[in-house]
């Protein structure tokens, strides 16, 4: 795997779209690999959470959803970002999807589902006037997946266009600061590491793998051995991970393993055996021999 750099190749590409109303959208590329939109992403989720929204545009359709606290998730799951709010949550594949731990996903759908292209974009009105500011993906089939809205100098608090001449032009400076890191290249990611890379375990809490129902010991057990081993890990709790009734079940983000029948003791010994001494547990992981 190349190490990160948190600069990013500019792509030099720039479009436009007319609308038969006359509006214009002007797009810039922006890099759709991961050390591109991982950061860009995790900084637009975990840093401006309270500026922007996301949604999906379609002729006849539109979806907005603001975020009215910190999202509580924001992680990197078998190529799906996921980030999720106590109402709501989004997914979006930036790596390719294998399927979880049984890699189901034909190849063919792998490619589909992956973001290919990625642009910020700038809507003009038929006077040539900027008016909405944003990022859009779109899968390997060239359709358009989310956008996220980034703030508009002309909208106040209730999304009602402020009165003429009253706009708040301070509110660009998002969509320029993304302009001059991930489209440019001309300032520096700010972050010394992939954000989204970063590794964490995760402990099945769903009710479907039936002892998972007590899944927060082994929690607890990763917890404090992370502590003793000095060990900086993030332990978070999900969904279903696949390996249903064989729980509590534990999925290791650095080198993609999942651990079935998950005790304290066998959490304790993924940490020091697994994580700090690079000899995964054979006795538990799934599938087995
Ligand atoms: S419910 Fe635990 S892995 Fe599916």
């Amino acid at each position: 795997m190349a190490a990160f750099t948190p600069w990013i190749t500019p792509l030099h590409q720039t479009w436009q779209e007319v609308s038969l109303t006359g509006w214009t959208t002007l797009y810039e590329g922006i890099p759709a690999h991961i050390d591109c939109l991982g950061p860009l992403l995790y900084e637009l989720f975990q840093e401006h959470w309270a500026e922007i929204q996301v949604g999906h545009v379609a002729e006849g359709g539109v979806l907005e959803l603001a975020f009215k606290k910190p999202p509580a998730l924001c992680v990197l799951y078998d190529g799906y970002l996921t980030v999720a709010t106590e109402t709501w949550h989004l997914h979006l594949c930036l790596e390719e999807h294998q399927g979880g731990p049984h890699r189901k996903t034909p190849p063919e759908l792998r490619r589909k589902r992956l973001v290919s292209r990625a642009a910020l974009y700038r809507r003009l009105n038929p006077q040539g006037q900027p008016r909405m500011w944003g990022i859009q993906f779109w899968n390997g089939a060239e359709e358009p997946l989310l956008q996220i809205f980034l703030p508009s100098p002309f909208l106040g608090p209730e999304e009602d266009y402020l009165p003429e001449g009253k706009a708040d032009y301070q509110k660009l400076s998002l969509y320029e600061r993304i302009c001059a890191i991930y489209v440019q290249g001309k300032e520096r990611i700010p972050y010394e590491d992939n954000p989204l890379k970063r590794p964490y375990l995760a402990v099945c809490r769903s009710s479907r793998c039936y002892p998972s129902r007590n899944y927060q010991p082994v929690v607890e057990a990763l917890e404090s051995a992370l502590r003793e081993a000095n060990l900086d890990v993030q332990v978070i709790t999900s969904g279903c991970l696949e390996v249903c009734q064989q729980g509590p079940v534990v999925f290791y983000s650095g080198d993609c393993t999942w651990y079935k029948r998950v005790t304290p003791q066998v959490a304790r010994q993924i940490v020091f055996e697994h994580l700090l001494n690079g000899c995964p547990l054979k006795d538990h992981l799934f599938p087995g021999d």
